[in-house]
């Protein structure tokens, strides 16, 4: 039935006959010869059916947009002066001898052409099969597999035992709400979808298995994003008896090589690695993006002093960060561009944006533009200028608030100013963040959280200096980032049962809560537990990011919109009474159930 693909002709080809199979792409009527564009996954040839034979000519006549046919015919070079050069198999086209007719289409709900732009996403997803019969976005599918190709590959030779984890399990704290799946046998009872495998690698450890990986879905209730989806896959990995830089080695080694084979690009030999504190401090981010040149440089200790409250108070608090970011060329400006990152900073809950254009180094307050500097000491200002090294033509833009408003504002500013004016250098920025706080506080719950997951090792074992100050205490956590993008994560577990029970008391789950919810582990670690560790990478985000793609959706066959349903099956959806009988479950009312949905 199909000799070649479409996209497969060549000129190898030339006086063959071959035969095809594929859908209309497109159909033209020309003088009594009817041309068809015929695509498969692999892209276009041109078909050529003469009216000599009239029954198939008449046929050919019928074909419209994504008719399923099979055609035989010769391959022949087309005539000079109709040859197309965008297209790979544009110097060639094929006469038909047959044709056959597998399929018709009622009319489309948006056309296929490659670069069409299709109206809604929610529509792209609704007919997600004619999406994907683009071959453009067949490519980033084909390019999925093949790093998956590549990571078993890897993990196979290196010694790896792919292992499955259970999907209908118990809750595993990622930070997320689970997804729960009510139990017939046991009415009243759920499971939960693993938000990721943890638990269960570590247990693998625990069982001897020494080195484990999977692939493996995951899956978290949580509010959506460009690089978030309900359910998302991981590579996840875990090792037994390995510190922190072997197992950084084994996840920078991977992606060397998938960049390497799949991309061509040779990623440095080294990567940067960065303590939490100093990207925070340098960047506003724990997974900052390297590309873009741009620094936030503290000037707090210069203000304490001031009149100006908008930077004096802050200035003050030790919860808050007073910070400048330079940028280069920066005055070029306009009014209604500050007035523009003005409103993107406040976002972030930013209450302004200070700044400094420096028009005249060498000409003082005159060469100096900004609404600030009137409320400030000259010798305040220079201080300012000189700390930030400014130079002509730069704007310094302020964030003074809270550290984590400033943070976040200012991060933010610093990468989309970095993309508005071209600032990045070079195509990828390699990174790992190590040296993570282990515990966050939460203001509004008056409580600790673990920053990674509540299994983390802290880099010191002393379960008294862990109470007496959570605050300061460091884990053995690491991330990689990747164009400032957070692709994986990992760490060093840990393998004491008391150290592990301490933990739970810190983050205020009590003994009788951690029995119930984690009794299973406290157990296994007393029982031989090796030290061990590991990480997991996102692979939807990896994906994305080699494949330039602008959302992880564009790298998931059927993906869940912003409101995670699925246009296409429109899950979730409404269930028999028989059925929710049956799970012993009674839902109020639909608003009611939709309500608890978004918590
Ligand atoms: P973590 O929670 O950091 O670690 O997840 C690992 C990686 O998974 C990706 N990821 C996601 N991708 C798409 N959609 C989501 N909703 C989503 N959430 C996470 C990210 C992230 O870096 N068990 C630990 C790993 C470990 O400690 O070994 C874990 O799951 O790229
Ligand atoms: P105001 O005194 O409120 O008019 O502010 C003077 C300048 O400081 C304006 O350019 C504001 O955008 C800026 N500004 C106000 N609050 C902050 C803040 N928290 N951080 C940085 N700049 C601010």
């Amino acid at each position: 039935m199909r000799t070649f693909y479409c996209g497969q002709i060549t000129e190898q080809q030339l006086t063959q006959t071959v035969e095809l199979c594929g859908w209309v792409h497109r159909r033209r009527d020309h003088g009594g010869v009817i041309f068809v564009d015929l695509r498969d996954r692999t892209g276009l040839v041109q078909i050529v059916f003469n009216p000599e034979q009239a029954a198939m000519f008449a046929l050919a006549s019928e074909l419209r947009h994504e008719f399923v046919i099979g055609v035989k015919g010769v391959v022949r070079l087309r005539p000079d002066g109709t040859q197309n050069m965008n297209l790979a198999t544009g110097l060639l086209e094929v006469v038909a001898t047959n044709l056959q007719l597998f399929n018709r289409s009622e009319s489309l709900p948006f056309q296929i052409a490659e670069h069409s732009t299709v109206s809604s996403e929610e529509v792209r997803l609704k007919y997600r099969y004619l999406d994907l019969r683009r071959p453009e976005v067949y490519q980033r599918f084909a390019f999925r597999s093949k790093v998956t190709q590549v990571m078993r590959r890897y993990f196979d030779d290196a010694d790896f035992m792919d292992v499955e984890t259970p999907m209908l399990t118990k809750a595993t704290p990622e930070g997320a709400r689970d997804y729960l799946v009510p139990s017939r046998v046991h009415p009243g009872e759920f499971y939960a979808l693993p938000q990721s495998p943890q638990l269960f690698k570590q247990l693998l450890m625990m069982g001897g298995f020494d080195r484990y990986y999977q692939i493996v879905k995951c899956f978290r209730d949580e509010d959506l994003r460009a690089d978030r989806q309900p359910e998302f896959t991981q590579l996840d990995v875990e090792m037994s008896f390995q510190n922190e830089a072997q197992i950084q080695a084994v996840l920078e080694t991977l992606i060397k090589q998938l960049f390497r084979e799949l991309l061509a690009v040779e990623l440095p030999a080294i990567l940067p690695q960065l303590t939490y504190a100093e990207a925070m401090r340098r960047f506003g981010s724990d997974k900052p993006d390297l590309r873009i040149p741009l620094e936030l440089v503290d000037v707090a200790d210069l203000l304490r002093t001031v009149e100006f409250k908008v930077f004096a108070s802050p200035a003050n608090d030790p919860n808050c960060r007073v910070a400048a970011l330079r940028v280069p060329k920066g005055s070029d400006l306009s009014r209604k561009q500050i007035d523009d990152y003005t409103q993107y900073v406040s976002i972030f809950g930013a209450k302004g944006l200070a700044y400094i254009k420096v028009n005249e180094l060498g000409a003082g307050m005159a060469g100096l533009q900004s609404p600030i500097v009137k409320f400030l000491p000259q010798d305040v200002i220079q201080a300012i200028l000189q700390r930030v090294k400014a130079e002509n033509g730069d704007v310094i833009f302020f964030g003074a608030d809270s550290a984590k408003v400033v943070n976040d504002a200012l991060g933010a500013l610093r990468i989309k100013i970095g993309h508005d004016l071209q600032l990045l250098t070079g195509e990828w920025a390699a990174l790992w963040v190590i040296d993570f706080p282990m515990f966050d506080f939460d203001a509004v719950n008056q409580r600790w959280t673990a920053l990674h997951h509540p299994f983390t090792a802290p880099a010191v074992e002393d379960i008294a200096a862990l109470n007496a100050n959570p605050g300061t205490c460091i884990s053995r956590a690491y991330d990689f980032v990747l164009n400032g993008v957070e692709v994986g994560g990992g760490s060093i577990r840990i393998h004491d049962a008391q150290l592990q029970s301490a933990v739970f008391a810190l983050l205020g789950i009590s003994e009788s809560d951690a029995n119930a919810k984690f009794g299973f582990l406290l157990a296994a670690l007393k029982l031989g537990c090796p030290p061990h560790g590991g990480f997991a990478l996102g692979l939807d985000r990896l994906v994305m990011l080699m494949t330039g793609a602008s959302s992880i959706r564009e790298v998931i066959a059927f993906p869940k919109t912003q409101s995670a349903s699925c246009p296409l099956t429109s899950a979730p959806s409404m269930v028999d009474a028989a059925q929710l009988r049956e799970l012993a479950i009674s839902v109020k009312t639909k608003m009611v159930a939709k309500e608890t949905n978004h918590g």
